[in-house]
């Protein structure tokens, strides 16, 4: 609910101090407060902890509301500009030209375009199971075929059977990385050939819509690629996750300047045509990169309180290379989602073949405990 107040209430009113001291011991003594301003206009916290859908529980940073606040006086303009602008600040951060880069309606628009793309003559994806689904759902819709590989028994999608699983078919290869629901990656090396290998064959788009996130040294973008000049590679990035712009629909494919061309046929709008304000918020969230660390630190320490309780409670779980985990109840999803439900918490929905495993998004380190008592009350 917006009321009417002014852009310094707001950001005043957004600072609350929480925590208690074991939370206190894993901000390293920083307060919560002095770095990031809580979410919310009127800085009000839902009471429902949202843990099923991957998103950032902290909001956008202190001077990505800041610039969303002074766009305001700018609603009325088309601002052919700013896009222009973004791709540059995002194409300084991961050292590529402009013309390398495509924004997007949320990354979404760009898996769904790509999904096009595969399905323009009945051709297929080849894609893991289970993997992130929009892409090859919405090739589906527009007739393609879908080719799944099985992930291995170790829970990490295997490049070997994705090699396997392929046919002449395959137009469009996707990969999450780090994937989704399971949340671990493949090691650059091995991917980085993968990739060099088929894409002689097919469009091979590398989904790193957590990749922010991501801490483990075996991993490596897939945008050094790109910017080394090999075509028919997509990747794909998100201002929707760690930036905590979700409902303001920023993405961006990154690929050979012919591939972005083509992109841009499949694509239901034309970047110059991107809202102001959403990119006002991406510029000034590019720029942040203190707020990178920020989140990377606290969404590591909520992963730690979850793992203690896996760990408490012997529940086999993944160690996460994102901001959510993946752990076996025992019982059916959908049985969790139930119980928890009952406490104000609303977990992860089922990922077939997966159906005794919860996939749980991390909630601000603070609010952790709150989870982790509801969860023992129902299940300890
Ligand atoms: C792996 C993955 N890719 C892409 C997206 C789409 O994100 P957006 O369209 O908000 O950029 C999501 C959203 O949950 C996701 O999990």
């Amino acid at each position: 609910m917006i009321k009417n107040i002014t852009r310094r209430e707001w950001l005043a009113k957004g600072s609350v101090a929480v925590g208690t001291a074991s939370i206190a011991s894993l901000l390293g003594g920083q307060s919560y407060a002095a770095t990031v301003e809580m979410p919310g206009p009127d800085g009000h916290v839902d009471d429902l902890l949202a843990m099923g859908g991957n998103e950032n529980p902290y909001g956008p940073s202190k001077k990505t509301k800041e610039a969303i606040l002074t766009s305001f006086h700018e609603l009325s303009r088309y601002n052919f500009s700013l896009p222009v602008e973004l791709k540059s600040v995002v194409g300084a951060v991961h050292n590529i030209s402009a013309d390398h880069i495509e924004i997007g309606c949320g990354s979404n628009e760009i898996l769904r375009a790509v999904g096009l793309i595969a399905a323009e003559n009945n051709n297929a994806v080849l894609a893991a199971d289970p993997t992130f689904y929009s892409l090859y759902r919405h090739s589906q819709d527009h007739g393609s075929n879908t080719i799944f590989a099985s992930s291995t028994d170790k829970m990490t999608l295997s490049l070997d059977a994705m090699r396997s699983a392929m046919t002449d078919d395959v137009k469009v290869i996707y990969i999450c990385n780090p994937d989704n629901p399971i949340p671990t990656i493949i090691e650059e090396n091995e991917l980085k050939e993968f990739c060099l290998e088929m894409s002689k064959r097919a469009i091979v788009i590398i989904d790193e819509a957590y990749a922010e996130y991501c801490q483990n040294p075996d991993f490596g973008s897939m945008i050094d690629l790109v910017r080394e000049g090999h075509n028919n590679i997509i990747v794909t990035r998100t201002a929707s996750k760690i930036y905590g712009l979700a409902a303001l629909r920023v993405g961006f494919a990154f690929a050979h300047p012919d591939l972005i061309k083509k992109l841009m046929i499949f694509k239901t709008s034309s970047s110059r045509m991107s809202g102001g304000v959403a990119m006002h918020a991406a510029i000034a969230a590019y720029k942040d990169s203190d707020y990178l660390d920020f989140m990377r630190k606290n969404t590591r320490n909520s992963l730690k309180i979850a793992y203690n309780m896996f760990e408490e409670l012997n529940i086999p779980y993944i160690k996460s290379d994102t901001n959510f985990t993946l752990f076996d109840a025992g019982i059916p999803t959908v049985e969790v989602g139930k119980r928890m439900l009952k406490h104000n918490v609303k977990v992860g929905r089922p990922f077939p073949p997966l159906t005794t495993w919860v996939r749980l998004s991390m909630v601000q380190t603070e609010q952790m405990p709150r989870f982790v008592e509801a969860y023992k009350r129902e299940f300890g």
